[in-house]
C-alpha cells in the first residue's frame, strides 16, 4: 500500500529547500506527500527576503485536518521557530501517537546565521526531540546543542554522543560544513554509526538538510531500521547532487527527480 508521508515545515517558494524540496523527495520515493506549512518565506537561490510565520492556530488546524482523515507513516519537522507553533505539534502528535518522526533542528543557515533565538531552541529540543525517531542537525546546530566545539569527525562523535545522552534520541550530526568527505555520525541505542560518502564537486547544495531529513522520513514509513534509512537517505541524497542541476545565479537546488529516470 501507498505510503503517506507528512512535512511539517516552511515554504520555500523557489523550490529547492523547505516544504517543496520535502514534497519531491517524498514523490521520488513514491510515496504520498502531505504538508502543514509552519511559515511563508520569500526566498532564491541567493537569499531569503522576507519571512511570514503561520499562525499557531492555522498550523494546529492543519494537523488536525491531515490526522482526521489520513494518517501519516513518518513525519518530517522542519523549520519551526515560534515557541507556541512548536508546542502546539508537540501537543498534536502526541494525541495523534504519531510515529516515525524524523526532527530536522533548523537552527543555523549554511551562512552561520541563527535562525531561531535561544528559547526557542531549549523549547524545540525539549518539546520536539524526546517524540523524535532522529534528529539531523547540522554542525553549527550540533555546537550548539552540545556546548563543544565541532573541528573533525571525532569532534562529531564526541558531540553526537552528549546529545544523544542529553536528549534521549538518535541524532545524526551532518558533516557538509566539513571539509573532504561528507562525513555523518548517527548516536543511537545501537552505538555509534558513521557514515561517508564522496563529497561531490557541485556547489548547488540549496535544500541537502531538507531533502535527507525527508528521505531518511520515507525510508522509516517503509520500515527500514534507522541506519538503513541513514544510510539509503544518504545514498538518495548524493545522486541528487550528484544529477548536476544548475538553475539559479546563485547556491542552486537539487534535482530530485533524478530517481525517476528524470534528468536536465
Ligand atoms: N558536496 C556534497 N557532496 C555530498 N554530500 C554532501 C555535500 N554537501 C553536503 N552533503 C551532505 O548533505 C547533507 C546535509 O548536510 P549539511 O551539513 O549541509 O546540512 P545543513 O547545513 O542542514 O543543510 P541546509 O543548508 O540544507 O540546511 C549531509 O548528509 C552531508 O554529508
Ligand atoms: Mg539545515
Amino acid at each position: 500500500m501507498l505510503k503517506k508521508v507528512l512535512t511539517i515545515a516552511g515554504s520555500d517558494c523557489s523550490g529547492g529547500a523547505g516544504i517543496q524540496a520535502d514534497l519531491k523527495t517524498i514523490t521520488a520515493h513514491k510515496m504520498y506527500g502531505m504538508a502543514a506549512i509552519t511559515a511563508l518565506t520569500a526566498q532564491n537561490t541567493m537569499g531569503v527576503s522576507m519571512i511570514e510565520q503561520s499562525s499557531p492556530a492555522m498550523v494546529e488546524a492543519q494537523l488536525d485536518s491531515i490526522f482526521a482523515d489520513i494518517a501519516p507513516d513518518a513525519i518530517k519537522i522542519g523549520m519551526v521557530s515560534q515557541i507556541a507553533t512548536i508546542r502546539v505539534i508537540k501537543e498534536k502528535l502526541v494525541s495523534y501517537q504519531a510515529k516515525n518522526i524524523v526532527v530536522d533542528p533548523v537552527m543555523v543557515a549554511t551562512s552561520g546565521a541563527d535562525l531561531i533565538n535561544e528559547e526557542a531552541v531549549s523549547v524545540l529540543s525539549q518539546e520536539l526531540f524526546s517524540i523524535a525517531s532522529l534528529i539531523t542537525p547540522n554542525l553549527f546546530e550540533a555546537q550548539k546543542l552540545s556546548g563543544i566545539a565541532i573541528r573533525d569527525v571525532a569532534d562529531m562523535k564526541t558531540a553526537a554522543k552528549m546529545i544523544f545522552d542529553r536528549h534521549g534520541c538518535p541524532v545524526l550530526i551532518k558533516g557538509g560544513h566539513l571539509e573532504g568527505k561528507a562525513t555523518d555520525v548517527l548516536c543511537h541505542q545501537g552505538g555509534i554509526d558513521t557514515f561517508e560518502a564522496t563529497r561531490i564537486d557541485n556547489d548547488n547544495t540549496h535544500g541537502t538538510g531538507c531533502t535527507l531529513s525527508s528521505a531518511i522520513a520515507c525510508n522509516l514509513a517503509k520500515g527500514m531500521a534507522l541506519e538503513e534509512a541513514v544510510a539509503k537517505g544518504k545514498e538518495y541524497l548524493s545522486g541528487a547532487i550528484a544529477a548536476n542541476l544548475n538553475l539559479g545565479l546563485g547556491r542552486g537546488p537539487l534535482n530530485h527527480m533524478y530517481a525517476l529516470g528524470i534528468e536536465d
